[in-house]
């Protein structure tokens, strides 16, 4: 099976990529199964049920969330009706969850949402609830596990690869929008530090670089916003699973606003 995995989606200018992009790409590279990232989906800020629906309307199977799960209060109802999830780690008492189950040709599949430590909200620690969680879903024989870190520090995504590398078919880190250029295959798990954003490539983290800058000169802060119109890039990790649920390959794609994709094969090692 081919699964495919958009990073952060960043407000309106992301959407649109989608929109335009990743039917045709679903196509073109067979791909069975996308998941994408919706936490700044809404003007960069939490998701709508308006943007929920476009979105699972461009051909987005499930979503994941972060630490701006929260941000518009509508997604506590929308987690009961769409396949929404926000990190496994936040509090037990905390709407919604953070792993999603689904059968695809004829193989259960489960994908989770885990948040890091470093400058993130308080959450329960990610490495020991993944560990359990992980044992769970192997004693119930289910092999295809994905799971999107969502995490700041590289270091943190690098620990969960060498903790489960061996146990679970994809980690895909989330969060920081900047791409990283590791995309590999090791020991059968996909793993990539962080996808990049979908959205504005020309302002900081997806934003317009004025309140940034601002606020690195002055330390006085503002709101991030979305730009109206920038330069748009589109980017999708694809990988393939065997029916034992071990990534034989990756390969990446992404796209410069109307220009033809650029398509990168991941090291396997
Ligand atoms: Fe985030």
């Amino acid at each position: 099976m081919k699964i495919g995995f958009i990073g952060d989606i960043v407000g309106k200018p992301g959407r649109l990529m989608l929109k335009k992009h990743l039917k045709r790409l679903q196509q073109e590279h067979f791909i069975d199964f996308t998941i994408a990232n919706y936490e700044n989906a809404s003007h960069g800020f939490g998701l709508t049920e308006k943007n929920c629906i476009e979105l699972l309307g461009y051909g987005v199977d499930m979503m994941t969330g972060g630490n701006h799960s929260f941000d518009k209060k509508e997604i506590l109802d929308l987690f009961e009706i769409y396949p929404l999830i926000r990190p496994i780690n936040y509090p037990q008492s905390t709407p919604g969850k953070g792993l999603f189950q689904t059968t695809l040709l004829s193989k259960e599949i489960a994908i989770l949402n885990l948040m890091g430590y470093y400058t993130m909200p308080m959450v329960d620690n990610p490495f020991t609830m993944i560990i359990q969680e992980v044992e769970r879903l192997k004693s119930e024989h289910i092999k295809h596990i994905i799971i999107d870190m969502h995490a700041e520090a590289s270091s943190e995504k690098q620990a969960l690869l060498h903790m489960l590398k061996e146990d679970v078919s994809a980690i895909l880190g989330t969060h920081t929008h900047v791409a990283t250029d590791d995309l590999s295959v090791i020991d059968g798990c996909c793993y990539v530090t962080d996808v990049g954003l979908t959205g504005c490539h020309d302002g900081v983290i997806g934003m317009k670089s004025d309140v940034p800058i601002k606020r690195f000169l002055t330390g006085i802060g503002g709101h991030f916003d979305v730009p109206d119109t920038c330069k748009v890039i589109f980017q999708m990790v694809v990988f393939e699973l065997n029916d034992e649920g071990r990534c034989i390959g990756a390969e990446k794609i992404k796209i410069y606003d109307d220009k033809p994709k650029i398509v990168t094969q991941a090291w396997i090692d």
